[in-house]
């Protein structure tokens, strides 16, 4: 996940190769918790791991369900050992909900029909968040269910049910303020439909009926048939009994799926597939393909796969009523950016009350971006630049609204060829933490689009430091280029060869295949081998000094150094970065600091690992390796000629780093607008 302030895509051409996407949310609680009421175990395929499915899987093993593995890995299925329709004789236990309302709500439901004595609380949120309407509807059946806290919210006590009373008239439950209600009910009440039919009317306007269809899918699956009358009453037949289907595999999210769906329709290429959710998805947005192709995508699917390629091109504008696919219905408002003329979202007036007011939030970014757009109450119209020379470079405000950050992402393939930015872009965690990995997989560019940074400087300038900081800070790759050469001599080493010019073309075969991975913790690894603190030795100093002098070593280099050059972007240390490996990069920094003020800082590192040392001994060999370094023939140590110079005696990490993050920040073309 990208947890930076922001996160630049550069301008993007081409996208190809297999995305797989998270399990839906709705489709993993309702899995889980119908296989707990099921007699026998259930395997269920690619769960979503999330807080919520979490907090589900905890309480189903609380409540006496066996759960293998765990913890939810990828790849891995979940055997889920069900209840088999009824809980040990004296349940009780205390269950932590967090803010899962997809937990909450069914297992009130489910438990207050078991019975027991059960304690049900979350997060303070969650006892901000109603739960009244299925309260009032399980109590008409005789379950007893007390509010600790405020009247209609959670917490809340449940206890033995007394079914003496049970009502000759259907069970109403209002359907106008959380589908989940009714959801709950149809997952619950089967557990009492063994020997009577037992139906539920929906008061007021039943809404979110994608969901509800979701919910009588997956009870289909698990034996139960529920007759549905016109989304107004639901009947639960005689004798319905759960019975586990085996195995079930988890869609993946549908709604995430519409950004790779619109990416194989935008970017050249061979196209895109997505693996985990078919055309014959149980979820309502699985109809933005529909959407999609009247826009110009070339779709094709089978049960659990999709297939994308760019077919009309520019795309087509379109206007379209978009009620049934509100959440999806953003991607085609940037898809909109690409079409032949206006494209008109209608039906929409949802999108003012989700995670932002989503007509105002697009309408200011997609102006921000060139295209011209008239918003109403329901609506919003989308007429993209002119022509190429109209498109801006914008930095997105997302409004802490995930499928903000995720469908603008798609403006990197503006024709005009500039960067996007991304604000607070780990905004995406809430339904794809790893969204921008995923984009990036399947996406390039060419190289000289992908933005470099270059950092040298003498030895413990702080350039290895600096250099990690603002990777970090971007989101971009980090080069150590040093830690090559490094392992070069190490390698060379300990294969016997002497670190002159005449074993170097030894040498540099070794250097042309040398088994070399940086891992996201930012440890080195030679083959299988961690040689994160061989590395740092001064020996290994010394041989990489040896080996670096050697220009077929230097030539064998080149394009394991220029192979880093990935989305989103590069911060490069050493040597001749900005000289000879990366000559256009746009920012090249070189660091000093005075011998004094370097042989302190080694010092400090030196003690604080435990290692004595002598601070004027330091210094003396500082400024010894320095006059090597600056005189040897082969890439001596000086700035490159555009590089700014900063020095950084006075100056702590944070500071120059700052300063470096600055730098580049003025050589963006964002926010000019
Ligand atoms: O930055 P460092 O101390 O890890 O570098 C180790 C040696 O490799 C040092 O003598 C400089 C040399 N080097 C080089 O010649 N070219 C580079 N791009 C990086 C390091």
């Amino acid at each position: 996940m990208y947890s930076t302030t922001f996160l630049d895509l550069p301008a993007l051409t081409q996208a190809q190769g297999t995305v797989s996407l998270p399990g839906s949310k709705s489709i993993s609680n309702r899995v889980l918790l119908l296989a707990a009421l099921s007699q026998g175990t259930t395997v269920v395929h690619d769960l979503l791991d999330s807080d919520d499915t979490r907090v589900m899987l905890k309480a189903l093993q609380q409540l006496g369900c066996t759960v293998a593995p765990t913890t939810i890995a990828p790849g891995q299925p979940v055997h889920i050992t069900g209840l088999a329709g009824a809980l040990p004789a004296h349940a009780s236990a205390e269950l932590f909900m967090g803010n899962a309302g997809t937990a909450m709500r069914p297992l009130t439901a489910a438990l207050s029909v078991l019975g027991g004595d059960f304690r049900l609380s979350g997060v303070p949120r969650m006892h901000e968040r109603p739960i009244g309407d299925l309260v009032d509807a399980l109590r008409q059946l005789g379950c007893r269910i007390a509010y600790l806290g405020n009247e209609g919210f959670p917490p809340l006590h449940i206890t033995q049910p007394d079914f003496s009373q049970w009502p000759d008239s259907p069970i109403q439950v209002r359907g106008d303020v959380s589908s989940q209600f009714l959801t709950s009910l149809l997952m619950a009440l089967p557990l009492l439909a063994s020997s009577r039919d037992i139906t539920i009317e929906v008061v007021g306007e039943l809404i979110s009926k994608p969901y509800i269809h979701i919910t009588l899918e997956l009870l289909a699956r698990f034996g139960i048939a529920v007759r549905n009358e016109n989304w107004q009453r639901f009947t639960i037949p005689a004798g319905s009994r759960y019975r586990s289907p085996g195995e079930i595999h988890v869609e993946a999210d549908a709604s995430s799926a519409s950004y790779f769906i619109a990416l194989g329709a935008i970017a050249h290429g061979e196209g895109i597939t997505i693996q985990g959710v078919g055309l014959d998805s149980i979820q309502g947005d699985i109809r933005f393909v529909e959407a999609a192709r009247a826009m110009g995508a070339s779709v094709e699917g089978g049960p659990n796969w999709l297939r994308i390629r760019r077919g009309a091109w520019p795309l087509q504008a379109i206007d379209l009523d978009c009620n049934h696919i509100p959440d999806a219905a953003m991607t085609l408002a940037v898809m909109a950016l690409y079409a032949n003329g206006t494209t008109t979202l209608r039906n929409i007036a949802s999108w003012r009350v989700k995670e932002t007011d989503r007509i105002a939030a697009m309408t200011l970014e997609l102006r921000k971006l060139g295209a011209l757009v008239e918003e109403g109450a329901d609506f919003i119209r989308i007429t993209p630049p002119a022509t190429a020379a109209d498109w801006r470079a914008a930095s997105i405000h997302t409004y802490d609204d995930h499928r903000v950050a995720m469908c603008f992402s798609l403006a990197a393939f503006n024709a005009a060829g500039l960067p996007v930015r991304i604000e607070d872009p780990k905004c995406v965690a809430k339904t794809f933490p790893d969204y921008f990995e995923a984009l990036l997989s399947v996406c390039s560019t060419p190289r000289e689009r992908i933005p470099v940074i270059c950092i040298d400087g003498p030895t413990a300038s702080g350039k290895g430091t600096i250099a990690a900081e603002v990777a970090q800070a971007l989101g971009y790759h980090l080069l150590d280029s040093g830690a090559l050469y490094r392992l070069t001599g190490l390698a060379a080493s300990r294969a016997g060869m002497a670190l002159e010019a005449s074993d170097a073309p030894q040498i540099a075969a070794l250097a042309r295949t040398l088994p070399v991975r940086f891992d996201a913790e930012q440890r080195i690894w030679l083959g299988d081998e961690d040689v994160t603190l061989a590395l740092r030795s001064e020996e290994a100093g010394m041989n990489a000094s040896r080996v670096s002098a050697l220009p077929a070593v230097r030539e064998a280099l080149v394009d394991l150094q220029l192979s880093f050059q990935q989305l989103p972007g590069l911060v490069a240390d050493g040597r001749d970065m900005g000289t000879v490996i990366f000559p256009n990069a746009p920012l090249k920094v070189y660091l000093s600091a005075s011998a004094a003020c370097r042989a302190d800082r080694r010092h400090k590192q030196l003690i604080s690992k435990g290692i004595a040392a002598n601070i004027d001994a330091l210094r003396a060999d500082l400024e010894a390796r320095d006059a090597r370094d600056m005189n040897r023939s082969v890439a001596p140590l000086k700035p490159a000629e555009d590089s700014v110079l900063l020095d950084s005696s006075a100056l702590s990490i944070e500071e120059v780093a700052a300063q470096v993050l600055s730098w580049w920040q003025e050589r963006q073309p964002f926010g000019r607008d």
